[in-house]
């Protein structure tokens, strides 16, 4: 799978093995490239088709999918620019590579902008894996949901997302209609083997 500059992101595409698996839309970390997902995406969800770009902030070096102020406290601004401009990818990725709309799945930074990508622009996704996300905006903005699945799953010991804010979220997306898991896992803002069993067997079910 090479690494594709051609679109408005670079990106990584793997296509499908199994044609009735949805598309896997990967978003990385604070510091992961479009590399880092690959390998969980192909565990969580094999057969389908993964597309992994790589975020275009850079903060001290490291890539990110919006820009922060500080720790947790985003930039509402150049979030929703960015929310607009991933949306056009996955648009262009859909085009591009014949894809159905694809299910994110993303890890803390990642998750965040998934869950901005869900509140903003519903339209691009057919669901969501949220690990380690937060409420991205301070007023979510309304948008119907209805049917919309999402795995949200959060850490009881996050030192970097209050389990309110990861409670918070999931509250904002039920109450536009979502229907959400969320599991909290027993640990901190790593991933652990639960999160990523749980996540496979939600995606299997889809
Ligand atoms: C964010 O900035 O999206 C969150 O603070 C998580 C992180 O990337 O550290």
């Amino acid at each position: 799978m090479a690494v594709q500059s051609l679109l408005s992101f670079t990106h990584r595409f793997e296509p499908a093995t199994d044609a009735t698996r949805p598309p896997v839309l990967l978003l990385h970390g604070t510091g992961g490239d479009e590399n880092d997902l690959v390998d969980l995406g192909r565990f969580v969800a094999p057969g389908s088709a993964l597309l992994s770009p790589r975020g275009k902030v850079l903060e001290n070096g490291m890539p990110r999918f919006f820009r922060r102020l500080a720790e947790g406290v985003f930039d509402e601004e150049d979030l929703r620019h960015r929310t607009h401009q991933l949306a056009d990818f996955i648009n262009e990725a859909r085009e591009a590579y014949e894809l159905a709309p694809p299910v994110a799945l993303g890890f803390s930074n990642g998750a965040n902008i998934a869950a901005a990508l869900l509140l903003l622009r519903s339209d691009v996704l057919a669901g969501a894996v949220l690990f380690r996300a937060m409420s991205p905006f301070a007023e979510p903005p309304q948008t119907d949901l209805s049917a919309k699945p999402v795995f949200l799953s959060s850490g009881a010991l996050d030192p970097l997302i209050p389990a309110a804010d990861a409670s918070l979220l999931a509250a904002s997306l039920s109450e536009r209609g979502a229907q959400v898991r969320h599991q909290v896992v027993p640990t901190g803002h790593n991933l652990s083997q639960p999160d990523v069993d749980m996540a496979k067997a939600w995606l299997a079910d889809l």
